[in-house]
């Protein structure tokens, strides 16, 4: 099932609109090569390549809403947090046990839940902020 970018994901900032569609080209990329087999190196290095993607693109939020002194930023950023958190111990798991299905299909999943969720009630939150500030 494809992971695809839309419409109501948009949270009007065109910067950001544009890291978010990044993210998720990388997440297909990602979810691609963890569904056609490929080998722990292949499979690794894609998965570095998206949570280089996702730890650029939440500094640059973080860093647009301390410009804007947005008062939720720590609980955001908290968010971020967890979610890299997250990602870097099954990164971990991929190291050193290797892809196996269960480890795979939970990143899947994760991915897909967290990150339409976290745009659509917590980034689009400082973007209304943003947005009613100018
Ligand atoms: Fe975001
Ligand atoms: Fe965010």
């Amino acid at each position: 099932m494809e992971f695809t970018w839309n419409d109501n994901l948009s949270v009007g900032i065109e910067e950001i609109d544009q890291q978010h569609k990044n993210i998720y080209e990388v997440v297909n990329m990602f979810l691609k090569s963890a569904s056609s087999g490929m080998g722990k190196i292949e499979i690794a290095s894609t998965l570095d390549f998206l949570i280089k993607h996702i730890e650029d693109h939440f500094c640059a939020e973080e860093e647009l809403m301390e410009q804007h002194s947005y008062p939720g930023l720590s609980d955001h950023k908290a968010e971020h947090d967890e979610f890299k958190e997250t990602i870097f111990e099954l990164k971990e798991m991929l190291d050193v046990v290797g892809p196996s299905l269960s480890m795979l299909s939970k990143l899947s999943r994760i991915l897909r839940n967290w990150i339409p969720t976290h745009i659509e009630e917590i980034d689009k939150q400082f973007a209304d902020f943003i947005h009613n500030k100018s």
